[in-house]
Order: C-alpha cells, then structure tokens, then sequence
C-alpha cells in the first residue's frame, strides 16, 4: 500500500503535463462552459455614509478575497428547484447572520448566476456585482450587534470555477456524465449559493432541492423530510454542526442507498448510482472499523451521520465533503477510505483557519493513513511507507509544507512532508505525548478552526518542550528538508 503515498502528487504532475487523470468527468456534458477566475477584488470604495462597508475579503494569505468581513453567518437554507436535464438552478439561500461591526454594506461571495432579487432584514435592498464580490447595500445601514437575514433569488446554469489551488478538477456544483455534483474545495461553493466563502466562517445549513423524479438528493447532514409533488420530489437535508461552505455538497443522481450502523450507532448512508459493482461496494466495508480507530484516539464521530456518494464517472479524486464524502464511481483503495473518512475529525470538525493551514487538514490525513497501515499491516508496513514518502521528499526536493501561493496546497509538501511533520515530531517527544498533543488539539478546537500556531503553541504546552516550535518550524517553513531521524530502529532516513 505504500504506493499510495504519492496518490495527490502523481494526479498533480499528470494534470501539469496536461494529462489530467479524470478530465473527461470534468466536463460538462454539453460545449465546455465559460470559466470564472478567482481573482483578487480590491476593498469596496469609500462610502460616504456613518457606517462603514464589511471588507470585501478576510486577508486570507493565499486568498486574500475570499471571505467577507464585518458579519458572521449563523446559519444558510439553500432553497433549490433544479432542471436536472439542463443543470438550471432556481434558487433561494437566505442566510442568518450577525453584524460584527456598523455596516452601511457588506459582500456576498457568488458568482455567475443571475440573481434576480435580495432582501435584508425582509426588505428589497440595492446590490452590485464585480466578479465574485457582490455588495449589498441594506435600506439602513446595520448596527453592530444586529441580526440580519438576508435572502438572494438566483436563476441559471452554474458555471465550474477554475482555481489555481485545483488544477486538475473545476470546482462548485457541475454536471458530471448522468449527474450533477458539488465539489468546491477550496473555493467552488460561491457558484452555486452566495455565503461568506471562507472556513473562518462556519455555519450550519439546511439544503431544500426539488429534483424531477425519478432523481433523488444527497446532500450533508441528515435527510429530514422528502416531500413529494407529483412529477417531483423535494429533498430536506439538514447539517446541524458547523460546516465550511468548501466542504457543502449536493448529489442529484439515481442511487442504492446503503444503510448500517457504525460505532457507537452512528448512521452510516452510502449513496452508490444504480448499477454499481458489488466489488465498488465493498471497498468501504471496512468503515466502522476505522471509525473506531479514530474513535478509540479522539472520541466519537464528530457528526450525526456518515457515508460516501459516489459519481456516475471515474475520477482521479476524492473529497472528504463533510458527513458525505465524495468519489469517483471506482470508489478508492483502502488508504484513500480511510484518508477521506479521518478528515471528518481533521479538516471537517476542526477546520483550517486560513487556506495556508491546509496541512492541518492533509498532512494530517496523510499520517492518519500510515497509522491505519500500521495497525492493519504492522509497523514493518508502516517504517517502509514512511522510510518511501521521506526518500521521495529528498529525491523531489519538496520545500515547505506551507503554501506561499495557491498551487502548492494540493501537493507533496502539504501531504506528505506535512505527513512527515506529525512523525518528526512523534519521534522527538515520544508515542504517548504526542498522542496526547493530538488529542488535546483536536478537543481545543473541535467543530471550530485551528491555525499552525494553535497547533504549535498545543505542541509546545502538552509536551513542556518549547524546542519543539523550532522543529515545527524548520519542518513547515525551512527550504531544505529536516532530517527525519528513526529512534526506534536506530534508522536515519538518509
Ligand atoms: N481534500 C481532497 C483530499 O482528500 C483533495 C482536494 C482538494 C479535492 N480540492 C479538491 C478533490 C477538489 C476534489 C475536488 O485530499
Ligand atoms: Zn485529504
């Protein structure tokens, strides 16, 4: 299983030498759809009123338009009719909010669909667009402290963003071959719903999608209610914990809904299209299994459910979309299930803070899997997958784990240098410790975010060891690599 390892990094060099591995369940079915750049949008000029306009971004280093600031969202209700043979959307997200600050006006991140209405507060209000910021200026200017609702209408075909984090797949709700699916990280959820597209920015959400039978919906969360209208069907689902707008998704396909029970009663529901091969099935048969590993370390599945959906198309990719992961209609070998299921804990319930902090999300995924191969295989497996991902590094020269840019969050330094990082840091303060570090972080900062400097000062407290913030240090920001020293073995990994 140790050729695993590489599975993000050989899919990124075939997309750079434009081979990209799954292309064809990129696109839309129809003539290739015109793109959206993610862009930088400077602040919103100066307005002339008491109150001051929300930032039209949160200053994400990598991102530094995603986001809006001056409100916090508490809560979306997507409402979506959905033309399935055309992929037209007809929506309405109304989204509760707090003011954070006075605001005369404050941004949306949405883009390329028509909206046709916004209201704050049950009132129409003014709105201007320019890329992917819209501004939407209330009657009156808001207090801090205030609670709003707004509510956006919006009609159209969603166009796949194109970001230069994820080459190798468009991003946001599309039409993949007999089905549509949402996969958005990290910036694809503002062309489908217009939200504060940022993880610093956690609600909960409630999806209402009424598809044209004979479809069905999944979507995050737990299906409430499905109401049926004669030749429709609407879908209720409700994610009732914290969620990043990255990791919303909706399924709209024709499925075998699979039904168990994992570890302490956790509802498992995997969506797999008619037609799926047994063989496909029982790649994620071992799932209770591994949620008791993760379960045993960190306590309980974070959420009310779990289950994978998979598309009607092959893909080169997975994506941990929160309490649904997403795959291609191959499913994926056990490394990979097991990788996409601990994100719920790591990446899911504790987010990153800003996009730069992705490796908190795959470095983290990355060890997890070799710990899975260790107790599944024996460390003997688990020496060689991590002795194999170190070589690569030195022979790949891989350089720090944290991206300067957005093309490097998806790559070898996030995954397995940032992997390497976790084993570093094992190796110096020893098994039980760093467990421990682990734990305590991911109670600290369960169903919220977490930064690399949250990470590091736990390090730093739960093992008193204050060397151990330089040897972070070194190992995510330092161009050349630490050297990874095997105690146990007495074995220098070069
Ligand atoms: N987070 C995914 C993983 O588990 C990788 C990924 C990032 C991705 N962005 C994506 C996959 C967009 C599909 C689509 O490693
Ligand atoms: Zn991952």
């Amino acid at each position: 299983m140790a050729h695993c390892a590489w599975r993000f990094g050989l899919i990124r060099l075939l997309a750079l030498l434009g081979l990209a591995l799954g292309a064809a369940a990129c696109q839309p079915q129809t003539a290739p759809a015109p793109t959206t750049a993610v862009t930088e949008i400077p602040p919103a000029p100066g307005v002339t009123l008491a109150a001051p306009a929300g930032a039209a971004g949160l200053g994400d280093p990598l991102y530094p338009a995603l986001g809006n600031g001056g409100y916090d969202v508490q809560h979306y209700t997507i409402d979506l009719t959905v033309d399935v043979a055309r992929n037209m959307l007809d929506g309405v997200t109304t989204i509760t909010a707090h003011a954070m600050q006075p605001l005369s006006a404050f941004n949306l991140d949405f883009s390329g669909l028509t909206i046709t209405r916004v209201t704050v507060n049950g009132q129409s209000a003014d709105y201007r667009r320019q890329g992917s910021e819209t501004t939407i200026t209330p009657l009156q200017p808001l207090a801090a402290g205030a609670r709003l609702t707004v509510t956006v209408a919006y009609r159209g075909e969603p166009q796949p963003i194109r970001d230069p984090g994820v080459p190798f797949v468009p991003l946001g709700w599309q039409r993949f071959e007999q089905g549509i699916a949402v996969v958005s990280e990290p910036s694809g959820a503002m062309n489908w719903f217009p939200s504060n597209n940022h993880p610093a920015d956690k609600a909960t959400f409630t999806f209402r999608v009424q598809v044209p039978k004979p479809y069905q919906v999944a979507a995050n969360g737990v299906l409430a209610d499905t109401q049926d209208a004669g030749s429709s069907t609407t879908f209720v689902w409700q994610m009732t914990d914290p969620m990043a707008t990255y990791l919303a998704t909706v399924h709209i396909g024709r499925y075998e809904v699979v039904t168990a029970t994992g570890p302490g009663g956790v509802t498992l529901r995997h969506y797999f299209p008619l037609g799926t091969p047994d063989t496909v099935e029982a790649r994620f048969a071992r799932i209770p299994q591994m949620m008791q590993f993760m379960t045993e370390r960190f306590g309980p599945y974070p959420f009310d459910a779990y289950g994978v959906a998979l598309l009607p198309v092959s893909t080169g990719w997975a994506l941990e979309t929160q309490t649904l992961s997403t795959y291609g209609a191959d499913g994926a070998d056990e490394a990979e299930v097991f990788h996409e299921l601990m994100h719920e804990w790591f990446g899911n319930s504790v987010s990153p803070a800003t996009w730069q902090d992705v490796w908190l999300n795959e470095g983290f995924a990355t060890y997890f899997q070799w710990l899975w191969q260790e107790e599944t295989e024996g460390r003997p497996a688990f020496d060689a997958t991590v002795q194999q991902a170190y070589a690569g590094l030195v022979s790949r020269r891989v350089g720090p784990v944290l991206p300067q840019q957005p093309a490097g969050m998806f790559t070898a330094a996030t995954y397995q240098r940032g992997a390497c990082t976790l084993h570093a840091l094992r190796l110096t303060v020893g098994d039980a410790v760093f467990f421990q570090i682990l734990r305590t972080y991911y109670e600290r900062f369960a169903g919220g975010v977490a930064s690399t400097a949250d990470f590091s000062a736990t390090a730093v407290e739960v093992s008193g060891q204050p060397g151990v913030e330089a040897l972070l240090h070194a190992w995510l920001t330092s161009p050349t690599l630490p050297l990874l020293v095997h105690i146990g073995q007495q074995q220098v990994y070069r």
